[in-house]
């Protein structure tokens, strides 16, 4: 009755405790585990979104400094003079870190709910080893891709580990050379190898369970989802792996 006069009642869902408060429908919904699982995938897709276009976007170091150098500038420039300088910019990548901290909000409070829900561990010892390798990977590989994050912002962004220029100063604006300078470092180049195949298996598993997530897990596409999956992450890894061995080999900067 309480339903039908005051509209629609709370989610319901693995992580109610307590009779809970009204709250607006999408913080009702994400308190639950599949609110958390959509959650997570659809910020995942938004992720999966930069990483795909950063690589495309870092191909323009195999044209020379001019080319990379100037789409820098141009994402900078974006909608410009109709937005002023920088401002779609900073609207992007304040849509990323929102993505970014959802994302591994949504992850965190899932495994902290699965722990919560099921204490036992699984009977059957086979199906045990296989979600937790699952899960187990997904954990390491995120936690070392936002480790690599640190590193890469510190280094190519704000130059804190990356100040050894002609003059000794880190130009921003100087985006091929501020990147071989980095990279022609052999200790960066193997983090960057190593960091960017734990994105690849990152992605393969988000790419494949995503779909999981939302819904769309017919056997029938189970083809599919495995071929999207492999195909994204390969794409992703081979494309960002090339750029510290093109440094190292110096066909980028030699
Ligand atoms: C070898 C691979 C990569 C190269 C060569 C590379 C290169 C760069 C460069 C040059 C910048 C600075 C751009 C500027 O200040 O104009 C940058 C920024 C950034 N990169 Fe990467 N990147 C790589 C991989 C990645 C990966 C795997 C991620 C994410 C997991 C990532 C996330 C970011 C972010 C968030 C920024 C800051 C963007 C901004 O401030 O607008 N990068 N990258």
């Amino acid at each position: 009755m309480a339903q039908v006069l005051h509209g629609r009642g709370p989610v319901t869902g693995t992580a109610a405790k307590t009779p809970r408060k009204r709250r607006p429908f999408l913080l009702d919904l994400y308190s639950t585990a599949v609110g958390k699982k959509y959650a997570m995938a659809i910020t995942g897709i938004a992720l999966m979104g930069f990483v795909l276009f950063h690589m495309i976007g870092n191909l323009k170091m195999y044209f020379g400094a001019a080319d990379l150098d100037s789409y820098a500038e141009f994402l900078k420039k974006l909608l410009y003079p109709l937005a002023p300088k920088g401002a779609v910019l900073w609207l992007l990548r304040g849509g990323l870190i929102v993505m970014a901290a959802i994302h591994i909000h949504a992850a965190v409070s899932l495994t902290r709910l699965n722990r919560t829900a099921r204490p036992v561990r699984y009977q059957s010892e086979r199906d045990y080893q296989v979600a937790n390798f699952a899960s187990r990977s997904m954990r390491w590989t995120g936690v070392t891709v936002f480790l690599f994050l640190g590193w890469h912002l510190l280094d190519l962004t704000f130059g804190v580990t990356n100040t050894i220029g002609a003059d000794g100063e880190f130009i921003r604006a100087n985006v091929y050379d501020n990147v071989v300078r980095s990279l022609d470092r052999w200790p960066v180049a193997a983090f960057y190898i190593l960091a960017n195949i734990s994105l690849g298996i990152h992605l393969f598993h988000g790419a494949w369970s995503l779909f999981q997530s939302m819904g769309w897990n017919n056997p029938r596409f189970n083809k599919w989802r495995q071929a999207f999956a492999t195909g994204f992450a390969t794409v992703v890894v081979v494309g960002n792996v090339s750029f510290p061995i093109a440094v190292l080999a110096g066909v980028v900067g030699g």
